[in-house]
């Protein structure tokens, strides 16, 4: 039976599937939005500002991130970011003359996390270095996620799980004790710099957490419970979007013969010396890589679960219909990428259609998602990925290895994109 374009899919929650509505229900110009308290609670972490329910509450907690994530803050970044790339390069000229393949989602996660955690706390899990990329870090994490729809279904499990032993919860599952040492982790690393005065004075170099730590959130807002909530948010959400967007588009590059070579062709002529990565502001005005990042987002998806918003106050209007004040309603990213009234031929990776787009289909793409809850880390996560795309594709010649299209496929919702479970990876080889 055809359906409208909204749903109610469970008692509670309204799903609407219209590209036109995105700005509307989630960034309306000066519009409240609070999350649905069911969902928040699905990473155990829920007084982090990504599980704050209320509106103002959360514009507090995230006010006190947001000058570390502006395009000036990662600016000053982008010399450890290089620093950071540069290092993994090495390591894929190690591969290239040993001929070993690289599974890309782990080095990809090997540098995402070591750049989140080095800005955090100004000290790096050392991924990069490590022979394995210390994958078990950026696994308990993924592990992590596995359980999100359990957390939010039985709301007492994962804290439950967090009050008994530990050998007890290792039995009973073991990716769920993988999140919890990640966040145990991530408590004694806060505890450390709340107890350490010398990492409070202002000489000291200041990280993120020294910054929330020492900065103007009331002391109810500083306890070691909450701001561990946070670091687990700002270090997961680090790490896995933007390593999974490197995985996939390095597929969609490879699997694509006339996009990687048109690619190269560009980065050859606008960086003449493969030892000199220009500016991140130059690359990104390079029009067939920013086409090749744009389509990437979009067969990449960003969050794939529905993301439910709720208008407190005023019912939201959606061509004859209102919905009452106080109702959840999501949208999803994969229905809206996937939509083709907007993307013709949406299953093809092609970058050419935002080559010559109106600039108005950008307004479709919502991997980011939009509004006060949208990603705190775009500019982050974009000088990553230009940065990250621009030095391997100039420096390397690189072809898949034993990768085939079901490698790069999302398979499973765990509020991120998840790969099909026996998949050994997007593995690639430098020539
Ligand atoms: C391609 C990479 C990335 C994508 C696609 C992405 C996507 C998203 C999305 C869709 C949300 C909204 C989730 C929701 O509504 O519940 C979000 C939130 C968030 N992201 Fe990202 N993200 C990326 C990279 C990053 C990076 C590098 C950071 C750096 C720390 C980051 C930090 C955050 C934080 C802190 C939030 C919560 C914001 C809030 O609740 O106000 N993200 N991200």
């Amino acid at each position: 039976m055809p359906t409208g374009p909204i749903v109610r899919i469970n008692p509670y929650e309204l799903h609407v599937r219209d590209p036109e509505f995105y700005d509307v229900l989630y960034s309306g110009p000066g519009s409240i939005r609070d999350k649905w308290y069911w969902s928040v609670d699905m990473f155990g972490n829920s007084s982090s500002m990504f599980g704050t329910v209320p509106h103002g509450l959360h514009r507090l907690r995230r006010s006190a991130l947001l000058p570390f994530f502006s395009k000036q803050a990662v600016t000053r970044l982008e010399p450890l970011i290089r620093g950071l790339i540069e290092k993994l390069c090495t390591r894929f000229e190690e591969c290239r003359k040993t001929g070993d393949p690289v599974e890309t989602g782990q080095a990809y996660a090997a540098l995402t996390t070591d750049i989140i955690t080095t800005y955090s706390f100004n000290t790096s899990y050392g991924c990069i270095d490590d022979p394995g990329w210390k994958y078990e870090w950026p696994k308990a994490m993924n592990d992590g996620s596995r359980t999100c729809h359990l957390n939010k279904q039985f709301k007492f499990v994962f804290p439950m799980m967090q009050a008994i032993p530990e050998w007890i919860v290792e039995k009973i599952d073991p990716q769920v004790m993988n999140l919890i040492k990640f966040q145990k982790d991530l408590a004694r690393q806060i505890g450390e710099l709340m107890n350490d005065k010398s990492a409070q004075s202002k000489s000291t170099q200041q990280t993120l957490f020294h910054e929330l730590i020492n900065g103007d959130l009331p002391p109810e807002e500083k306890t070691l419970e909450r701001l561990a909530d946070e670091g687990q948010t700002v270090i997961a959400a680090g790490q896995q979007t933007t390593a999974h967007f490197l995985k996939t588009v390095s597929y969609h590059i490879l699997a694509n013969e006339g996009v990687y070579s048109r690619l190269k062709a560009e980065l050859k002529e606008a960086i003449p010396n493969p030892a000199s990565i220009p500016p991140l502001a130059q690359l990104e005005r390079l029009p067939y890589l920013h086409a090749v990042v744009l389509e990437g987002h979009r067969v990449s998806y960003g969050v794939v679960s529905r993301l439910q918003r709720i208008s407190p106050d005023k019912p939201l209007r959606y061509k004859d219909w209102v919905i009452p004040a106080g109702t959840p309603v999501s949208m999803t990213s994969v229905m809206q990428h996937e939509d083709p009234n907007k993307f013709p031929n949406p299953k093809k990776f092609d970058p050419n259609r935002w080559l010559d787009a109106p600039e108005r289909l950008e307004k479709y793409l919502v991997n980011f998602s939009k509004g006060t809850r949208q990603c705190l880390g775009i500019n982050l996560a974009n000088a990553e990925i230009y940065l990250t795309l621009a030095t391997v594709f100039r420096r390397f010649n690189v072809e898949l290895y034993e990768t085939a299209a079901r490698d790069a496929e999302v398979a499973h919702d765990f509020f991120v994109p998840h790969p099909h479970a026996d998949s050994k990876g997007v593995r690639i080889v430098f020539k």
